[in-house]
């Protein structure tokens, strides 16, 4: 055998599954739309934050979106590809991953709604559960590695040659992973498995019960940064005023310089080793918990973010969940990226950034997120809006994809459904002309229009009341505008065909859209070319409350004087430029234990003389959005 190919079989052996991917993913063409600039302090930091940002049109205050911290709501692959089209290959200093285990569970993230002013029911708060993120896996271990073995990829591409690689698992999937990871990394660049042992309550009664965490440590090249960390030795010197013993030398045995030197090396700490027992679970870090299943603890990142990287260096998580790692990388003065596809996990991951004060970072969405997610699922839009109709229990119609026809199970009506395009919001004026339309349609026409849309135009709901009561003629058909909710991709990928479809129809909720009515802004007098401006929200109405049958009626009555207990989130901004949306105010309910009912009015100082389109964006503690704007020339 020739000695090149003997070199060619050593370390050949490899993880093969049937449906591993042959080609790794390429770079994508993809833009990120920027959501929100959030700037949690304004007065500590408007100064650096360029006003206009308008995608694709930057003037000449264009942001250095690079230097920005940036939190990405979308799959990681789309995000990631758009990255390396965008000009990150190898710009990224380490990367943490936390992926889902291959647990085969769903976890969720529990808020608990307490109204203080309401004597009785405040003692016992109601819990809303919402689904975080499903760990469940259909193909098996198939589908889970097909998952992240491609990710792993890009995530290599983005690396920079001295960077580092953390990926954290536990006992279900570690084995394989560490299989791939040496295929794509190089089983040379390995450099630590690493155990995290904690202890917990839990019930296995056939097994040991299972308390540690895996996390591999592989490096890009041989060169990468690594600070050595130490952590706080005990020696065995007992000192109680008087040194007692050292080991099992008695006092009298040890020496003044023994000592001495003993004292030096505790000073100096212990070389920290690759199994780590001095942190604990997540739920004893009691000032942590968010309420995000799954949530890992500040210490950990803290240590490997300190290990791995320097004050400046870019740090990413591409599954950031409730954002551990970018709140911990913020404190440390590092930059950071993070990603995750659950919108729970970016509203956590806000709220948190913005309560540590943190330095204004992105939220932003990828381009056409539902074009590609529509496209990643192996649909047309035409189909897909087919698809919705079914789930929605309409039959669509044969002179146009978007429309269809349903009995609505409730009250029988005849409804006239109409299925929105992904990539634009669905406007007061387009629902006025549909109902017009739907008024006539078929000869009797339609008592109802139900639009299932994927998002609405600011002021929507306020607009479309408007645009209604001025009409000459009133419309007969009434309006029922409806959210196509972001788990439509896990049904579209199953149903591919009649059948498939046939057992999801129903089990996906399309809630009625939220209405927000703003108040008028409340201007005093200016001194010194400033005037003090007020807004408020006047009322926020959830139509459709998603919680079980016997919660409901307990969440109503505790709502009912106080819609301000069901909001999670909101910002202004006081100069909004039509395009992006600056968080110049927010206030919020605070996740974990750190909970309070937000305030419903906002104040600012603004300079006299101009108009000011005033925007506010509201999360509520069901994830639906809700924007609305208000002028006003001080
Ligand atoms: C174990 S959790 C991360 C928890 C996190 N380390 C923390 O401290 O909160 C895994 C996260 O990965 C996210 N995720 C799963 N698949 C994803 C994908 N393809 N793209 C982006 N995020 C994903 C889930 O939504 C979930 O929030």
């Amino acid at each position: 055998m020739a000695n090149n190919e003997r070199a060619r079989k050593k370390d050949s052996a490899r993880l093969v599954w049937d449906s591993k991917p042959r080609r790794a993913p390429n770079p994508r063409d993809i833009e990120f739309q920027t959501a929100e600039v959030v700037i949690p302090n304004w007065v500590r930091d408007s100064g650096q934050i360029p006003m206009s940002f308008r995608d694709g049109m930057f003037g000449e205050q264009a942001p250095d979106k690079q230097q920005m911290n940036r939190l990405v709501w979308g799959d990681n692959l789309l995000a990631m590809q758009a990255l390396l089209a965008q000009g990150y290959e190898g710009k990224i200093n380490l990367i943490y991953i936390d992926p889902p285990f291959w647990s085969q569970e769903q976890y969720n993230f529990q808020t608990a709604i307490q109204v203080a002013s309401l004597g009785e029911l405040s003692r016992e708060p109601t819990f809303v559960e919402r689904l975080a993120y499903k760990d469940t896996w259909a193909g098996g271990i198939d589908s889970y590695l097909d998952m992240l073995y491609p990710r792993l990829q890009l995530m290599k591409r983005l690396l920079a040659d001295n960077a580092s690689i953390y990926v954290h698992l536990d006992w279900h999937a570690a084995h394989y992973v560490k299989t791939v990871m040496d295929e794509i990394f190089g089983s040379e660049n390995f450099v630590n498995e690493i155990v995290w042992c904690y202890t917990g309550p839990r019930k296995t009664p056939r097994a040991f019960s299972r308390k540690h965490d895996t996390i591999f440590f592989y490096s890009k090249t041989d060169n990468y940064k690594f600070n050595q960390l130490t952590i706080p030795h005990k020696s065995g010197l007992h000192d109680t005023g008087q040194v007692e013993t050292f080991g099992r030398l008695r006092k009298e045995e040890v020496s003044q310089e023994q000592i001495e030197e003993i004292r030096k090396l505790e000073e100096r700490g212990k070389i920290l080793e690759d199994w780590w027992t001095d942190i604990w679970a997540t739920e004893r870090y009691r000032n942590e918990l968010l309420g995000f299943d799954t949530q890992k603890p500040e210490p950990l990142l803290d240590r490997i973010i300190r290990a791995s990287s320097g004050e400046g260096d870019l740090v990413a998580d591409f599954f950031c969940g409730s954002g551990t790692t970018l709140a911990v990388a913020e404190n440390l003065g590092r930059r950071w990226i993070g990603c995750d596809l659950s919108k729970v996990a970016i509203q956590v991951t806000r709220t948190r950034l913005v309560q540590q004060d943190a330095k204004p970072f992105l939220i932003e969405n990828i381009g056409n997120y539902q074009r590609e997610m529509i496209y990643l699922s192996g649909g047309r839009i035409g189909e897909m809006q087919q698809v919705i109709l079914k789930l929605y229990g309409a039959t669509p119609r044969r002179d146009s994809a978007d429309l269809g026809t349903r009995h609505c199970p409730k009250d029988g009506v005849l409804e006239l459904v109409y299925v929105g395009y992904p990539d634009r919001p669905v406007t007061a004026r387009k629902a006025e002309e549909l109902a017009r339309q739907a008024e006539k349609l078929d000869g009797t026409g339609y008592k109802r229009l139900v639009i299932l849309a994927w998002d609405y135009d600011y002021n929507y709901s306020s607009e479309l009341e408007n645009r209604l009561r001025a009409a000459k003629q009133p419309i007969k058909t009434k309006i029922e505008s409806r959210t196509i909710p972001p788990d439509i991709y896990d049904y579209l990928k199953k149903a591919k065909d009649e059948d498939d479809l046939e057992p999801l129809r129903g089990k996906i909720k399309f809630y009625e859209k939220p209405y927000l009515r703003l108040t008028k802004p409340q201007v005093k007098p200016a001194t010194r070319g400033k005037a003090e401006v007020t807004i408020g929200i006047e009322r926020y109405v959830v139509f459709d409350l998603p919680v079980a049958e016997k919660e409901r009626e307990k969440l109503q009555a505790l709502i009912k004087d106080n819609f301000a207990a069901l909001i999670d989130y909101w910002a202004v901004d006081w100069d909004y430029d039509g395009y992006t949306f600056k968080s110049q105010w927010q206030d919020m309910r605070g996740n974990g234990r750190k909970t309070k009912v937000v305030v419903i009015q906002a104040t600012a100082n603004l300079a006299t003389g101009k108009t000011y389109t005033i925007a506010v964006r509201l999360v509520d503690i069901f994830g639906n959005d809700a924007a609305g704007t208000v002028e006003v020339k001080p």
